[in-house]
């Protein structure tokens, strides 16, 4: 005796924050490890300010402490710290709606690191293939406990704030899988049972209502394309193949220039054979909203001296307005120290609460 029953298909996270963007709060950061470029741009910048004006409580993360996990010495880091700061409110993050912090400026976040510990394995610490990579290329010569330790550590960034939302790039994912499996755990061994709602805030719903103290954090993957760096690389800040936000327009036309190509003097969007020339066409794309195929066609025989040509004035162009904030704001250090302040005490008094509920869920609540 089968029943038809109309199911409409379940809807995707995207359209649950379109429908609900209150209900989410989102947390997602940087190392600060030097100036954020376009790569970071259109893979996350520009999809945390979409967030946050769509109405999301956003948590943009200074991860200082992490940074520590690929070198010895975290070198200039107050002033990458400020840079990034810049970047950030350059892009349009908005201190007013979001909040900027840095992880070791909150020792309740830190705190839940020794709890979280006890919830994993070493061998799942081992097995974690991001980490795996970074040691792998690692310019320490002795793994530290930091660098296998620190994806726990980021569980706690999330956790503090109870996140439901985590928008990260592929790289990102065991590290997601890793704080969703410390959430469960948690739950379990101490809220007395069920998991948290997933999806959720977590906002509102906490311990005393069943659903366990922490929610359990859902991954926004990037849907951007990757851009490759001038090298036709993966475009990173340590391989000089970036163009920094904060770049200027001669910088950028340099780089530009410098550009690898290949010797197909005939442009055409084929980014499977064609990686960089495509990336080129990519970048013109975004920066002016036509499609890469369009701009290919445009360009044709004229080659890649004329690609580069628009590109660069795509680029300068697409940035002149952000540069210009992050002009105007770079003017004003005192500002920039204080949005970190407040995005620091804000943290602070998020976290302290979770820590307050991990306590009273540990039974270590005495004083
Ligand atoms: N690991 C991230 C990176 O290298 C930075 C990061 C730290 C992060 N804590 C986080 C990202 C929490 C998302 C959520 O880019």
């Amino acid at each position: 005796m089968t029943q038809a029953v109309e199911t409409a298909p379940a809807p995707t996270l995207e359209e649950r924050v379109l429908r609900d963007p209150g209900r989410f709060r989102v947390l997602t950061g940087d190392r600060p490890t030097g100036p954020l470029h376009l790569g970071h741009y259109f893979g996350t910048l520009r999809n945390r300010v979409r967030l946050q004006n769509l109405g999301v409580e956003v948590f943009v993360l200074l991860a200082d402490y992490q940074v520590l996990t690929d070198r010895d010495v975290a070198e200039n880091l107050g002033r990458h710290v400020e840079e990034q700061v810049l970047d950030y409110l350059a892009v349009g993050i908005d201190p007013a709606r979001s909040t900027v912090f840095a992880h070791s400026a909150v020792p309740a976040l830190n705190q839940l690191m020794l709890p979280f510990l006890s919830l994993v394995s070493v061998a799942e610490l081992h097995r974690n293939p991001t980490v795996k990579d970074e040691i792998a290329h690692s310019r320490q010569s002795a793994v530290s406990g930091l660098m296998l330790t620190y994806p726990v550590h980021q569980a706690a960034d999330i956790l503090s704030c109870k996140a439901g939302l985590v928008p990260v790039g592929q790289d990102q994912l065991p590290h997601l899988e890793l704080t969703r499996t410390i959430a469960r755990r948690f739950n379990e061994r101490y809220g007395g049972g069920g998991g948290g709602a997933a999806g959720g805030a977590g906002v509102g719903g906490g311990v005393g209502t069943g659903a366990g103290v922490f929610p359990v954090p859902e991954a926004l993957l990037s849907s951007a394309p990757l851009l490759l760096g001038t090298d036709g690389g993966k475009m990173s800040k340590s391989r000089g193949n970036a163009i920094a936000l904060g770049a200027s327009p001669d910088e950028t036309a340099r780089l530009l220039r410098g550009a690898r190509t290949d010797a197909d003097r005939h442009i055409t969007y084929d980014p499977a054979n064609r990686p960089e020339v495509s990336s080129l066409l990519l970048l013109a794309a975004l920066c002016s909203g036509r499609t890469p195929e369009e701009i290919a066609a445009e360009t044709g025989a004229a080659g890649a001296a004329a690609l580069k040509r628009t590109v660069t004035e795509a680029v300068n162009e697409y940035l002149a307005p952000i540069r210009a904030r992050r002009a105007e704001y770079a003017a004003d250090r005192a500002h920039l120290r204080r949005v970190l302040a407040e995005g620091n005490e804000r943290a602070r008094a998020v976290a302290e609460t979770t820590l307050a509920e991990v306590r009273a869920a540990m039974g270590s609540d005495y004083r």
